[in-house]
């Protein structure tokens, strides 16, 4: 049977064995980094999150932002401040040369619980932290940044399986090596579709034809002029046929080939090249 490509398809089983596994890695953490799409700072954010994470502080990065623009961000890190009551930084974990705001401000929001743990009568530990996220929004660049100046591995923990290593930032702060994956579930297809265009859902989940109609279907609505000034279209012929013809991607019987305009309108997005956007 041929697959129905206009939706995209989740694998409740592969979600279910994901969100086990990101539940696990949780319980060992004092708090989360939380990184997302700047291009989508609804869309790449986990709904459920607050339920996961019960009363664990959590950082946002809305990372990626080279890709984005910078004053459209701003207003979006104060409605995400608002609407989770966290902490919103901004990265680009692409071009920055450290993150230690990031670190910095990790140590002072797991600072209450160490202090909870030393009223107990305990001795002072680090913290742990763990990165999170949905999947190509960043998760291991963020990590090999925050670990660049620190390769000490502490070793595994008690209730750790062997392949996760915690890494001693600073005296302060141990940062699990390995990011935890938010799996991949939308209900919302609009959602689920953005999510597409960022390259967080797999390939084989959706049309790249779609997947491209409906990226400039959106960049028509919200950004026209940089995308007429970057495929040099005029107001009415914006679609992937007239893109195909003015790059000349054609095939046998000089007709637009569309598979191939996809992918590159895709790829052209994905790198920042139409221009600088925020899709939510
Ligand atoms: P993940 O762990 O969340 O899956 O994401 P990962 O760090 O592997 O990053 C996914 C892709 O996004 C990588 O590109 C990475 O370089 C790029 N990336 C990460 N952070 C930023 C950022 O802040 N800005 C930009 N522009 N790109 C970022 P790639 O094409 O898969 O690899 P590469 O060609 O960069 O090596």
């Amino acid at each position: 049977m041929k697959k129905d490509k206009t939706h995209i398809h989740w694998y409740p089983g592969h979600i279910a064995k994901a969100e086990r596994k990101l539940k696990e890695q949780l319980s060992l953490v004092d708090a989360v980094v939380e990184v997302i799409d700047a291009r989508l700072p609804l869309s790449s954010s986990y709904e459920n999150i607050t339920g996961l994470l019960g009363q664990k502080p959590r950082l946002i990065l809305l990372n990626k932002s080279d890709l984005t623009d910078k004053n459209e961000l701003k207003h979006w890190v104060s409605i995400l401040e608002e609407k989770n009551n966290a902490t919103v930084m901004v990265s680009d974990a692409k071009n920055s040369k450290d993150l230690n705001i990031i670190i910095k401000k990790l140590e002072e929001l797991s600072e209450p619980r160490i202090q909870e743990i030393m009223k107990k009568g305990l001795l002072r530990r680090p913290a742990r932290v763990m990165v999170v996220g949905m999947p190509n929004v960043g998760k291991s660049s963020i990590i090999n940044k925050l670990t660049r100046s620190s390769k000490t591995k502490t070793g595994a923990k008690a209730g750790v399986t062997r392949q996760q290593q915690w890494v001693r930032i600073n005296p302060k702060l141990e940062l699990l090596d390995t990011p935890g994956i938010i799996p991949m579930k939308q209900d919302n297809q609009e959602a689920a579709m953005k999510l597409t265009f960022v390259n967080s859902v797999s390939e084989n989940a959706y049309s790249n034809e779609i997947a491209a109609n409906n990226l400039i279907e959106i960049l028509a609505e919200k950004y026209p002029e940089q995308l007429k000034n970057y495929y040099q279209l005029e107001d009415s012929d914006i679609s992937l046929e007239n893109i195909a013809i003015r790059r000349n991607w054609i095939i046998s019987g000089g007709k637009a080939d569309i598979e191939r305009t996809s992918v590159y309108v895709l790829r052209d997005f994905r790198e920042g090249k139409i221009g600088k956007f925020i899709l939510d």
